[in-house]
């Protein structure tokens, strides 16, 4: 079973901890010897990141029982309908922003002092569509367009505290939120072709640059935005020349 060093005893805050990519991460930061808190809509009690105070009330109960944060994974987010950008109702930009920015900057607002504490790394996950667009994915795109920006924000801003941030763009990925595209053949076999690897990721391999991106390994890195997207983002694959 793969561990990443460096992370035994860390403390660590994974939001979207409850499925998918995020659940991902919860599994391998508690295999490398992590404490995992989840924060997420489906937790106990439940965490929604659009609510400061409930993200304000994990953080307490975090100082209090252990001081200090070493690990923030901003994994919650949402995707919204396709629609072409003429028909996406500014409702849709939103929702998608709340969450997936907002959301963000919120658990990094609640939990910055406690990461400051312990010279901690924050990593977010952005999407490989905010390096190459997606059909139809206006409001989602510009999300995740803004979540690397930010990013980028929170490591200059962070530098002088010895915190670091990183974000990770992911290709698509096997998870309950994509589950319904694979079920269309179609589909599945078209985004497999585009992809140079050939093959639709397994939320285990993003799990595993997010979690190096938080460990110490990454102790030189900071404000990058690192595709895991099967070479997606490198380009075309084979032309039939
Ligand atoms: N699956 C992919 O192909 C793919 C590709 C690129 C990026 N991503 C991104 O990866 C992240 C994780 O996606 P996933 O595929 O694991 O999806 P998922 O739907 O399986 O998991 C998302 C989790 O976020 C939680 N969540 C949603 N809104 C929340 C809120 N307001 N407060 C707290 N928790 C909330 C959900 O309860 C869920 O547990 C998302 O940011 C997504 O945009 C996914």
């Amino acid at each position: 079973m793969m561990t990443v060093d460096g992370l035994d005893g860390a403390e660590a805050v994974v939001s979207g901890g409850g499925s998918g990519i995020g659940a991902a991460v919860v599994r391998l930061l508690e295999r490398s010897g992590a404490n995992v808190h989840v924060a997420d809509l489906s937790g106990d009690p439940p965490v929604d990141v659009t609510d400061r105070g409930t993200l304000d009330a994990l953080a307490s109960r975090i100082r209090a029982d252990h001081g200090g944060l070493d690990v923030l994974v901003n994994a919650a987010g949402i995707l919204t309908q396709n629609l072409p950008v003429d028909d996406m109702p500014a409702d849709d930009f939103r929702r998608n922003y709340e969450v997936n920015v907002i959301g963000t900057v919120n658990a990094c607002q609640a939990f910055g002092p406690l990461l400051r504490a312990r010279c901690g790394a924050v990593v977010n996950v952005a999407s490989q569509a905010a390096l190459v667009s997606l059909p139809q994915q206006a409001a989602y795109t510009a999300a995740k367009g803004a979540v690397t920006a930010l990013t980028r924000s929170l490591a200059i801003d962070w530098a002088e505290h010895g915190v670091r941030a990183n974000a990770v763009a992911p290709g698509f990925t096997l998870t309950p939120m994509t589950a319904a595209f694979f079920e269309n053949e179609d589909f599945t076999r078209a985004a497999t072709r585009r992809i140079p690897l050939g093959r639709i990721l397994d939320a285990d391999e993003v799990a595993a640059a997010i979690v190096f991106l938080a460990s110490p390994l990454a102790s030189a890195i900071t404000g990058i935005v690192l595709p895991v997207d099967g070479g997606w983002t490198a380009g075309e694959p084979a032309l039939p020349w």
